[in-house]
Protein backbone atom coordinates (compact mmCIF):
# COMPACT_ATOMS: atom_id res chain seq x y z
CA UNK A 1 0.00 0.00 0.00
CA UNK A 2 2.70 2.42 1.28
CA UNK A 3 3.66 2.39 -3.08
CA UNK A 4 -0.02 3.14 -3.60
CA UNK A 5 0.71 5.83 -1.53
CA UNK A 6 4.11 7.49 -2.59
CA UNK A 7 2.45 6.61 -6.41
CA UNK A 8 -0.11 9.22 -5.70
CA UNK A 9 1.67 11.83 -3.57
CA UNK A 10 4.21 12.25 -6.68
CA UNK A 11 0.90 12.93 -8.46
CA UNK A 12 -0.03 15.47 -5.65
CA UNK A 13 -2.73 13.45 -4.25
CA UNK A 14 -2.73 13.07 -0.66
CA UNK A 15 -5.16 10.21 0.37
CA UNK A 16 -7.71 11.83 2.70
CA UNK A 17 -10.29 10.90 5.44
CA UNK A 18 -12.94 12.78 6.74
CA UNK A 19 -14.42 10.97 10.69
CA UNK A 20 -17.96 12.22 12.17
CA UNK A 21 -17.61 11.83 15.26
CA UNK A 22 -21.04 12.67 17.33
CA UNK A 23 -20.88 12.55 21.14
CA UNK A 24 -18.31 11.46 23.82
CA UNK A 25 -18.81 7.74 23.69
CA UNK A 26 -15.16 6.61 25.06
CA UNK A 27 -14.59 3.76 22.88
CA UNK A 28 -15.32 5.94 19.60
CA UNK A 29 -13.22 8.39 20.59
CA UNK A 30 -10.18 5.49 21.19
CA UNK A 31 -11.03 4.27 17.66
CA UNK A 32 -10.66 7.37 15.72
CA UNK A 33 -7.38 8.24 17.54
CA UNK A 34 -6.15 4.97 16.53
CA UNK A 35 -7.41 5.39 13.26
CA UNK A 36 -5.72 9.29 12.86
CA UNK A 37 -2.98 7.82 13.75
CA UNK A 38 -2.91 4.64 11.28
CA UNK A 39 -3.10 7.70 8.80
CA UNK A 40 -0.37 9.87 10.18
CA UNK A 41 1.90 6.92 10.21
CA UNK A 42 1.50 6.29 6.15
CA UNK A 43 1.75 9.44 5.14
CA UNK A 44 -1.81 9.68 4.50
CA UNK A 45 -4.22 12.59 6.09
CA UNK A 46 -7.10 12.93 8.11
CA UNK A 47 -8.96 15.08 10.56
CA UNK A 48 -12.21 14.35 12.29
CA UNK A 49 -14.80 16.27 12.80
CA UNK A 50 -16.52 16.44 16.11
CA UNK A 51 -20.61 17.31 16.70
CA UNK A 52 -22.21 17.73 20.08
CA UNK A 53 -24.32 14.85 21.66
CA UNK A 54 -27.56 16.27 21.00
CA UNK A 55 -26.80 17.57 17.18
CA UNK A 56 -29.80 17.09 15.06
CA UNK A 57 -30.10 14.95 12.31
CA UNK A 58 -30.04 18.04 10.05
CA UNK A 59 -26.86 19.57 11.49
CA UNK A 60 -24.99 15.54 10.65
CA UNK A 61 -26.51 15.19 7.35
CA UNK A 62 -25.31 19.03 6.09
CA UNK A 63 -21.78 18.09 7.40
CA UNK A 64 -22.22 15.05 5.48
CA UNK A 65 -23.15 16.77 1.89
CA UNK A 66 -20.27 19.23 2.98
CA UNK A 67 -17.76 16.40 3.19
CA UNK A 68 -19.14 14.93 0.15
CA UNK A 69 -18.48 17.80 -1.99
CA UNK A 70 -14.82 18.68 -0.67
CA UNK A 71 -12.26 16.74 -2.79
CA UNK A 72 -9.50 16.27 -0.37
CA UNK A 73 -11.33 13.93 1.45
CA UNK A 74 -11.52 10.13 -0.73
CA UNK A 75 -13.26 9.02 2.50
CA UNK A 76 -16.07 9.45 4.76
CA UNK A 77 -16.45 7.77 8.26
CA UNK A 78 -19.35 8.30 10.68
CA UNK A 79 -18.27 6.48 13.63
CA UNK A 80 -20.78 4.32 15.37
CA UNK A 81 -22.61 4.06 17.54
CA UNK A 82 -24.92 7.43 16.57
CA UNK A 83 -26.64 8.77 19.77
CA UNK A 84 -29.81 6.97 20.37
CA UNK A 85 -31.79 9.88 18.80
CA UNK A 86 -30.23 9.88 15.87
CA UNK A 87 -31.12 7.53 12.56
CA UNK A 88 -28.24 5.57 11.80
CA UNK A 89 -29.06 4.52 8.22
CA UNK A 90 -30.94 7.56 7.29
CA UNK A 91 -27.78 9.03 8.09
CA UNK A 92 -25.56 6.38 6.48
CA UNK A 93 -27.01 6.59 3.39
CA UNK A 94 -26.38 10.21 3.01
CA UNK A 95 -22.43 9.22 2.46
CA UNK A 96 -21.67 9.67 -1.16
CA UNK A 97 -21.31 5.58 -2.25
CA UNK A 98 -18.53 6.83 -4.29
CA UNK A 99 -16.87 8.01 -0.59
CA UNK A 100 -18.21 5.30 1.35
CA UNK A 101 -14.81 3.86 2.60
CA UNK A 102 -16.72 1.79 5.46
CA UNK A 103 -19.10 0.17 3.28
CA UNK A 104 -21.92 0.87 4.98
CA UNK A 105 -24.23 2.66 1.96
CA UNK A 106 -27.02 0.39 0.90
CA UNK A 107 -25.82 1.19 -2.64
CA UNK A 108 -22.15 -0.78 -1.40
CA UNK A 109 -24.33 -3.36 0.75
CA UNK A 110 -26.30 -4.19 -2.07
CA UNK A 111 -23.19 -4.86 -4.29
CA UNK A 112 -21.60 -6.89 -1.89
CA UNK A 113 -24.64 -9.26 -1.85
CA UNK A 114 -24.46 -9.66 -5.45
CA UNK A 115 -21.07 -10.18 -5.88
CA UNK A 116 -19.62 -6.90 -7.45
CA UNK A 117 -18.47 -5.75 -4.22
CA UNK A 118 -17.06 -1.95 -4.53
CA UNK A 119 -15.87 -1.15 -0.75
CA UNK A 120 -16.88 -4.14 1.66
CA UNK A 121 -16.83 -3.01 4.99
CA UNK A 122 -13.31 -2.96 7.13
CA UNK A 123 -13.84 -5.51 10.00
CA UNK A 124 -15.45 -8.29 7.43
CA UNK A 125 -12.51 -7.39 4.67
CA UNK A 126 -9.98 -7.84 7.61
CA UNK A 127 -11.18 -11.24 8.55
CA UNK A 128 -11.14 -12.25 5.41
CA UNK A 129 -7.24 -10.93 4.67
CA UNK A 130 -6.58 -13.33 8.32
CA UNK A 131 -8.27 -16.05 7.33
CA UNK A 132 -6.13 -15.99 3.65
CA UNK A 133 -2.78 -15.58 5.32
CA UNK A 134 -3.09 -18.20 8.10
CA UNK A 135 -4.21 -20.20 4.71
CA UNK A 136 -7.75 -21.00 6.65
CA UNK A 137 -9.83 -22.50 3.48
CA UNK A 138 -13.06 -21.29 4.02
CA UNK A 139 -14.54 -23.88 0.72
CA UNK A 140 -16.77 -26.34 2.11
CA UNK A 141 -16.14 -25.59 5.87
CA UNK A 142 -19.02 -24.62 8.29
CA UNK A 143 -18.26 -21.24 9.40
CA UNK A 144 -20.66 -20.05 12.30
CA UNK A 145 -21.16 -16.27 13.21
CA UNK A 146 -22.71 -15.12 16.27
CA UNK A 147 -24.00 -11.92 15.90
CA UNK A 148 -25.91 -10.24 13.23
CA UNK A 149 -24.62 -6.56 13.32
CA UNK A 150 -24.88 -4.80 9.46
CA UNK A 151 -21.35 -3.34 10.77
CA UNK A 152 -20.16 -7.33 10.99
CA UNK A 153 -22.53 -10.11 10.87
CA UNK A 154 -24.61 -9.64 7.91
CA UNK A 155 -21.50 -8.63 5.43
CA UNK A 156 -19.57 -11.51 7.10
CA UNK A 157 -22.07 -13.60 5.85
CA UNK A 158 -22.35 -12.06 2.16
CA UNK A 159 -18.65 -12.75 1.58
CA UNK A 160 -18.12 -16.56 3.26
CA UNK A 161 -21.03 -17.63 1.19
CA UNK A 162 -19.99 -15.71 -1.73
CA UNK A 163 -18.81 -17.82 -4.85
CA UNK A 164 -15.10 -16.85 -4.69
CA UNK A 165 -11.68 -17.77 -2.78
CA UNK A 166 -12.52 -17.26 0.37
CA UNK A 167 -15.94 -17.58 0.42
CA UNK A 168 -18.36 -20.87 -0.67
CA UNK A 169 -18.44 -21.79 2.76
CA UNK A 170 -21.38 -22.65 4.78
CA UNK A 171 -22.87 -20.21 6.83
CA UNK A 172 -24.90 -20.77 9.74
CA UNK A 173 -25.85 -16.89 11.49
CA UNK A 174 -26.24 -16.95 15.07
CA UNK A 175 -27.82 -14.06 16.77
CA UNK A 176 -30.00 -12.84 20.49
CA UNK A 177 -33.08 -15.06 19.33
CA UNK A 178 -31.21 -18.20 18.87
CA UNK A 179 -32.54 -21.11 21.01
CA UNK A 180 -29.10 -23.01 21.99
CA UNK A 181 -26.02 -21.09 20.28
CA UNK A 182 -23.90 -23.89 21.36
CA UNK A 183 -25.91 -26.64 18.92
CA UNK A 184 -24.53 -24.50 16.49
CA UNK A 185 -21.03 -23.22 17.36
CA UNK A 186 -20.20 -27.21 18.59
CA UNK A 187 -20.66 -28.01 14.93
CA UNK A 188 -18.41 -24.75 13.80
CA UNK A 189 -15.31 -25.54 11.38
CA UNK A 190 -14.66 -21.38 11.40
CA UNK A 191 -16.22 -18.80 14.14
CA UNK A 192 -16.75 -15.27 14.09
CA UNK A 193 -17.80 -14.24 17.60
CA UNK A 194 -19.12 -10.62 16.72
CA UNK A 195 -22.20 -10.43 19.08
CA UNK A 196 -20.42 -7.43 21.41
CA UNK A 197 -21.36 -10.14 25.03
CA UNK A 198 -17.99 -10.77 27.10
CA UNK A 199 -16.48 -13.94 26.83
CA UNK A 200 -19.76 -15.99 25.55
CA UNK A 201 -17.42 -18.23 23.70
CA UNK A 202 -16.37 -20.94 26.08
CA UNK A 203 -14.44 -23.95 25.70
CA UNK A 204 -17.41 -25.79 26.13
CA UNK A 205 -19.29 -24.28 23.31
CA UNK A 206 -16.40 -25.52 20.43
CA UNK A 207 -15.11 -28.79 19.18
CA UNK A 208 -11.65 -29.47 18.26
CA UNK A 209 -9.24 -27.54 16.18
CA UNK A 210 -11.44 -24.86 15.26
CA UNK A 211 -10.54 -21.69 14.27
CA UNK A 212 -11.43 -18.66 15.86
CA UNK A 213 -11.87 -14.69 14.92
CA UNK A 214 -12.98 -12.89 17.48
CA UNK A 215 -14.29 -9.51 17.17
CA UNK A 216 -15.20 -7.96 20.13
CA UNK A 217 -13.46 -5.50 22.46
CA UNK A 218 -15.34 -5.20 25.67
CA UNK A 219 -14.27 -3.17 28.84
CA UNK A 220 -15.00 -5.04 32.13
CA UNK A 221 -14.47 -3.30 35.31
CA UNK A 222 -11.39 -3.96 37.55
CA UNK A 223 -9.57 -2.36 40.51
CA UNK A 224 -6.86 -1.65 37.98
CA UNK A 225 -5.65 1.96 37.99
CA UNK A 226 -7.25 2.48 34.74
CA UNK A 227 -10.46 1.12 36.16
CA UNK A 228 -11.20 -1.54 33.49
CA UNK A 229 -9.37 -4.39 31.00
CA UNK A 230 -10.54 -5.42 27.58
CA UNK A 231 -11.74 -8.77 26.89
CA UNK A 232 -13.08 -10.71 23.35
CA UNK A 233 -16.33 -12.30 22.35
CA UNK A 234 -14.02 -15.35 23.11
CA UNK A 235 -12.83 -16.88 26.53
CA UNK A 236 -9.34 -17.03 25.10
CA UNK A 237 -7.75 -19.02 28.05
CA UNK A 238 -10.66 -21.65 28.15
CA UNK A 239 -11.03 -22.01 23.99
CA UNK A 240 -6.97 -22.08 23.19
CA UNK A 241 -6.01 -25.71 24.78
CA UNK A 242 -9.22 -26.78 22.27
CA UNK A 243 -8.94 -24.45 19.44
CA UNK A 244 -7.16 -24.79 16.07
CA UNK A 245 -6.22 -20.70 16.09
CA UNK A 246 -7.77 -17.97 18.06
CA UNK A 247 -7.11 -14.05 17.25
CA UNK A 248 -6.48 -11.92 20.31
CA UNK A 249 -7.95 -9.00 21.64
CA UNK A 250 -6.71 -6.40 21.70
CA UNK A 251 -4.05 -6.83 18.35
CA UNK A 252 -6.39 -8.96 16.12
CA UNK A 253 -9.34 -8.11 14.01
CA UNK A 254 -8.65 -4.26 15.36
CA UNK A 255 -5.63 -3.88 13.39
CA UNK A 256 -6.80 -5.50 10.32
CA UNK A 257 -9.93 -3.06 10.31
CA UNK A 258 -8.01 0.09 10.53
CA UNK A 259 -5.70 -1.67 7.45
CA UNK A 260 -9.28 -2.19 5.88
CA UNK A 261 -10.31 1.63 5.65
CA UNK A 262 -6.90 2.63 4.52
CA UNK A 263 -6.81 0.56 1.74
CA UNK A 264 -10.36 1.61 0.40
CA UNK A 265 -9.20 5.08 1.31
CA UNK A 266 -6.41 4.55 -1.06
CA UNK A 267 -8.77 3.24 -3.71
CA UNK A 268 -11.17 6.09 -3.71
CA UNK A 269 -7.97 8.19 -3.81
CA UNK A 270 -6.60 6.45 -6.90
CA UNK A 271 -10.44 6.68 -8.45
CA UNK A 272 -10.61 9.91 -8.06
CA UNK A 273 -6.96 10.40 -9.98
CA UNK A 274 -8.09 8.44 -13.05
CA UNK A 275 -11.06 10.46 -13.22
CA UNK A 276 -9.43 13.81 -13.39
N1 LIG B 1 -17.87 1.31 15.21
C1 LIG B 1 -17.37 0.09 15.45
N2 LIG B 1 -16.78 -0.42 14.33
C2 LIG B 1 -16.93 0.52 13.37
C3 LIG B 1 -16.54 0.59 12.00
O1 LIG B 1 -15.94 -0.33 11.42
N3 LIG B 1 -16.88 1.73 11.35
C4 LIG B 1 -17.55 2.74 11.95
N4 LIG B 1 -17.85 3.82 11.20
N5 LIG B 1 -17.93 2.71 13.21
C5 LIG B 1 -17.62 1.60 13.91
Amino acid sequence: MSIEIGELASNGIIPGLAAVLVGNDQASEVYVRSKARAFEKLNCFSETFRLNEDAKEFEVISLIHQLNQDSKFHGILVQLPLPKHLDSQKILSEVSPKKDVDGFHPVNLGSLLEGNPNFIPCTPNGIIEILKYYKIKTEGKHAVIVGRSNIVGKPMFALLAQKMEMGNATVTICHTRTRDISYFTKQADIIIAASGVPELITGKMIKEGVDIIDVGINRVDDDSEKGYHLVGDVDFDGVQAIAGSVTPVPGGVGVMTITMLLSNTVKSAKRSMENC
